[in-house]
């Protein structure tokens, strides 16, 4: 059933449970991401990549409708959101195109114009019954130096490596002045894959104290390659995790495994994908919850 996203991550916060975002990039990983959610009994909030909202919005489109139609067949509690929304004219056009979530990424933005530009987003949204998700401190990308200097304790201190972290104050007062309903923090992880064998460090005492302090959901971005231990040490803090690399290579192992077998390799490409979305789910607990 089609909802908001405010619907499933308050509820996720209010029961310390946390619910996974899979990005997807096509109609057939769509599919094996609303298995899952039916497999596991647990609420679904579809991630639309940001590589979709471009200037070709056919394609958008096309996506947008294809995970409506999906959310509003299944029985469980499933939401359309857009990651990383960029541009303006990407994110109003992803509300029109059908999405129930949109988030609007001003994280490299100083403060006072993310909260500007962000605010102005949220009064559009809620006008039209549609969810909001920011992004304050700044979740980095594997490529990224900085995020992952900070990652692998090139810097030396805890203060240095909080730096490169949300501000627990500052974030109270970002969803008092931008009426944000849920916000994405910077604890410790980074989009894509880590390097062989590197497991991040999270800052759990932050993720506490952000936990405590703001009176919203929060969201992770990043959380391929976290190891289940720390995914179930962030599932009580956190309310939706952001998760796309494991999936995807969890479709690439299986369709690599077909082609060996001769079994249909979108078959098991799908099937693998399910299963470890599955996985997520029963590891953050957002199982057995819809
Ligand atoms: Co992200």
């Amino acid at each position: 059933m089609l909802v908001t996203m405010k619907e499933i991550v308050d509820a996720a916060r209010e029961g310390r449970y946390c619910v996974p975002a899979p990005n997807y990039n096509d109609v057939t990983q769509l599919y094996a991401a609303a298995d899952a959610a039916v497999q596991a009994r647990s609420p679904l909030i579809l991630d639309i990549g940001r590589m979709f909202a471009t200037e070709d919005r056919a394609l958008f489109q096309e996506l947008a409708c294809a995970s409506r139609s999906v959310a509003e067949r299944i029985d469980v509690p499933c939401a359309i959101n857009l990651d990383h929304g960029s541009a303006y004219e990407h994110i109003v056009q992803a509300m029109f195109d059908g999405c129930t979530s949109v988030m609007a990424d001003r994280s490299s933005l100083p403060f006072e114009e993310n909260v500007a530009q962000v605010a102005e987003i949220v009064r559009i949204a809620h006008a039209v019954g549609v969810s909001v998700e920011s992004e304050l401190g700044h979740v980095g990308t594997n490529e990224d130096e900085e995020a992952l200097g900070g990652l692998q304790h090139h810097v030396e201190t805890d203060e240095e490596k909080r730096a490169l972290y949300t501000n627990p104050e500052e974030a109270v007062r970002y969803v008092e002045e931008t009426g944000v309903d849920c916000l994405a923090v910077a604890v410790g992880t980074v989009h894509g894959f880590y390097p062989e064998g590197f497991v991040p460090s999270v800052d759990f005492e932050l993720l506490a104290e952000l936990r405590e302090k703001v009176p919203v959901p929060l969201v992770i971005h990043g959380g391929s390659g976290s190891g289940d231990e720390i995914l179930k040490g962030m599932a009580p803090y956190a309310s939706k995790l952001n998760v796309g690399h494991d999936l995807f290579k969890a479709f690439g192992d299986g369709i690599a495994a077909a082609v060996e077998s001769g079994e249909d390799p979108v078959v098991a490409g799908s099937r693998a994908y399910t299963a470890e979305l599955v996985h997520y789910m029963e590891v953050l607990g957002s199982a057995n919850k819809a």
